[in-house]
């Protein structure tokens, strides 16, 4: 296939960014894997873009025993920075240790709260990051409120301390609504931010602006022009030292129930009046709704799931999951599940949405690949072109961030020579730039106040409900367990979800 670029016109942007109100960011699990590798990054990203404001700081909480010092020390190896900026960032940084289920921890940051917020001038403009396993946000947030740190003033309007959580956000429905209700006990939805990380990604975010922002695409974004839609989201790595948490949780719950589900809603949703949090999310909702429920009675035919055995990965030897650090040699947990959806509605009656997600595949690919219908008659049938190809839009989610269209042209030379071109917008090409990190998106989102990039609650238990026959019929063991080698790009059973023959999975 032929690649052009196009002469991209650059027309000077229209950008707005606001950038944080003098903010206190409190962190629960400050000694953790997530805070070094993601949280203080992040934050430390936007003082460098000058988003953050002058007057801030971070109190990190956690078991460990070690004071300011020694989580500077943490804080400036996570980093990583030029010297003097990054002594600047550290010296805003305090920690505090202490037991997650004793009121007196509570009190003492209650405290220390106190004291940086009349050192920095903040008032009330706390974020509570619970970086923490999902049992304890429950105990965390019984305490802040007892230590007198869930509110802020009594009027309903009122959006701060604001709490922000990862997920997993429970196991199925039930536990999803208990989590819910241990939150919601202190906090109001307007105060809650749980983080998709995917939401953050800057390709994620393009898709809305791709689809309502242009004339050209919506049109014929629908089940007229549409035949069917992939969202492939493939990772080479295995699951690191994380088997306490992948072995319960899976490809369904870590990836399928929440940034596939996401990217999906996204895809199809209808267009709000305004860009504006709750009326995306209200479209987000109304088409999660839409989806037609899972039957169990169809799930071995229109899911797979499966689990890699050992294999090769960019030369390397890599073992089977069940060979993994700390997995029972008899798990029968997924590492990989894909699926066939359909949308009922007006919009996408009929065009099926294949899904797929999976650990140890043959490279990190996520994208979002939508296959045009054929054209109705080929006028070219006499010269030998029954059929030309459907024209095809990728929107590449990571990595080469970017979106390409693909569409038949005449070669050069023979009377009649067609051959397939692809129209391609790459991202770093484009921008000099490498997209930036999801998290300091959606941190600074957090500071502002934005909850557009965030998952409400509603949105969640309409996933969790969607996805509760496929957890149940996992659960019972009535759905086979496949097995594909590590490195695989796909394999049998999983190309099998096609009904129509003439279809396949996108390569990797
Ligand atoms: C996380 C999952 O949400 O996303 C991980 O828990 C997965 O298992 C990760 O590896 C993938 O994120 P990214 O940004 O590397 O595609």
């Amino acid at each position: 296939m032929k690649k052009i670029s196009p002469k991209v016109e650059y027309i000077p942007p229209f950008c707005i960014e606001n950038s944080a109100p003098a903010t206190g960011v409190v962190i629960f699990g400050a000694s953790g894997d997530l805070t070094k590798r993601k949280i203080l990054p992040a934050i430390y990203q936007l003082q460098k873009q000058g988003l953050l404001n002058e007057n801030f700081y971070i109190l990190g909480c956690a078991r460990t025993d070690i004071g300011d010092d020694s989580f500077r020390k943490i804080v400036s190896q996570a980093i990583d920075g030029n010297k003097k900026q990054a002594k600047d960032f550290c010296n805003h940084c305090f920690y505090i240790s202490g037991q997650y289920d004793r009121p007196e921890f509570y009190q003492d940051i209650a405290k220390r709260i106190l004291q940086l917020d009349s050192q920095y001038n903040i008032k009330c403009a706390h974020v509570f990051y619970l970086s923490v396993p999902p049992i304890l946000f429950g105990t965390i947030s019984d305490n802040l409120d007892n230590a007198g740190l869930a509110h802020c003033g009594s009027s309903p309007e009122e959006t701060y301390p604001r709490i922000v959580i990862e997920k997993p956000f429970g196991r199925d429905i039930e536990s999803a609504a208990k989590l819910d209700d241990a939150l919601h006990r202190h906090f109001r939805e307007k105060q809650i931010y749980r983080i998709d990380h995917y939401l953050g990604k800057e390709t994620v975010q393009n898709i809305l602006m791709f689809r309502f922002a242009n004339a050209i695409f919506e049109p014929i974004w629908n089940r007229n022009y549409i035949d069917n839609v992939q969202i492939t989201i493939a990772e080479s790595l295995g699951i690191e030292h994380r088997a306490g948490y992948y072995d319960s949780a899976g490809a369904l719950r870590d990836m399928f129930q929440n940034h596939i589900i996401q990217i999906l809603s996204l895809v199809a949703m209808e267009p709000p009046a305004i860009f504006e949090a709750n009326q995306i999310r209200d479209e987000k909702v109304k088409l999660i709704e839409s989806i037609r429920p899972i039957l169990p009675e169809s799930i071995e035919k229109d899911f797979v799931r499966a689990q890699y055995s050992a294999g090769t990965i960019d030369d390397q030897n890599v073992p089977a999951y069940i060979d993994e650090e700390d997995v029972p040699n008899d798990s029968q947990t997924e590492t990989f599940l894909a699926g066939k959806l359909m949308i009922d509605n007006w919009r996408w009656k009929d065009v099926p949405f294949y899904l797929r997600t999976g650990k140890r595949l043959a490279k990190r690919v996520s994208t979002v690949v939508i296959t045009f219908k054929k054209v109705p008659h080929s006028m070219f049938a006499s010269s030998g072109i029954d059929s030309p190809q459907p024209n095809v839009l990728t929107i590449r989610i990571q990595p080469q961030e970017g979106i390409s269209l693909s569409f038949q042209a005449k070669r050069p030379g023979s009377k009649t020579c067609m051959g397939t071109i692809q129209m391609d917008f790459d991202y770093s090409t484009l921008f000099g730039v490498t997209p930036p990190e999801a998290y300091s998106r959606l941190l600074l989102d957090v500071m502002t106040g934005d909850q557009t990039l965030f998952a409400r609650s509603d949105e969640l238990a309409q996933a969790w409900k969607l996805v509760d026959p496929l957890l149940d019929t996992f659960r019972k063991g009535t759905c086979p367990l496949y097995h594909y080698h590590a490195g695989s790009q796909s394999f049998a059973q999983a190309d099998q979800i096609f009904t129509d023959k003439s279809i396949g999975w996108c390569p990797l």
